[in-house]
């Protein structure tokens, strides 16, 4: 089967700086979840922004279902709103917004309308356990609440890869736990999940573990 999403051949460097990713290949099926580990400026973030077609790499091929990324940006701005969904280190909501709202935002902006977003926004608030803060302005929401958000609002549009960088990466042990299991829990089955990590909690769950040495990928045992 096709992978998901799949990097092939790709080498990347900011402008004429040093490359950070030398002739990387990656492939994430289907509902699979992949952590990428990595010391901090070993290009994880550069590898997850060109997977969701924010960066073009300098060299090199990203294919989508098979399906090599067309060069248009008019077409790579629809393949990106339609194949991806982030969830980030640092949360960003609207902050006088509920948690509702915030999470409706991802099925409105597909044009999902207004009612149906609001009962799909629901759904996704009761998987990561925050139905009782659904009307709650998110100001009002913890730390590990508002990631929980975040990824609820991430999962909520059925996105075909969810691309998290760094996720638990303000969080404390305990808090992170928390915020796997709704990672986890509320994830669609055919999802992919690709992770930027250094912690050792989230690689744990995932089904392979990548570690980013000199632009590429080595595959650690699990
Ligand atoms: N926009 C940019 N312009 C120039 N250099 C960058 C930019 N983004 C990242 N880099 C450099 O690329 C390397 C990899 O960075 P990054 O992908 O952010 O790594 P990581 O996420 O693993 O910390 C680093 O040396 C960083 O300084
Ligand atoms: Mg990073």
């Amino acid at each position: 089967m096709n992978a998901a999403v799949a990097l092939e051949g790709v080498w990347h460097r900011y402008g004429s700086g040093p490359w950070v990713l030398e002739g990387l290949d990656l492939e994430v099926g289907a509902g699979e979840a992949v952590a990428v580990m990595g010391p901090s400026g070993s290009g994880k973030t550069t590898l997850l922004s060109i997977a969701g077609l924010l960066t073009e790499p300098t060299r090199g091929r990203v294919r989508l279902g098979g399906v090599p990324v067309p060069r248009s940006q008019r077409r790579r701005d629809r393949l990106r709103a339609e194949w991806f969904a982030w969830v980030f280190q640092t949360v960003n909501v609207l902050g006088h917004r509920t948690a509702e709202d915030n999470t409706a935002l991802s099925l409105l902006a597909r044009g999902v309308p207004r009612g149906e977003a609001t009962r799909q926004a629901r759904a996704a608030l009761g998987a990561v356990g925050l139905a009782d803060r659904a009307g709650s302005p998110v100001v009002d929401l913890s730390g590990g609440e508002l990631q929980r958000v975040c990824i609820a609002r991430a999962v909520a549009a059925a996105p075909k890869v969810v691309l998290a960088d760094e996720p638990t990466g303000q969080l404390d042990h305990a808090t992170s736990l928390r915020v796997l299991d709704a990672l986890w829990a509320a994830r669609r089955p055919d999802t992919a999940l690709l992770v930027a990590t250094h912690d050792p909690q989230v690689a744990e769950r995932c089904d392979r573990i990548l570690r980013l040495v000199d632009g590429r990928l080595i595959e650690e045992p699990t």
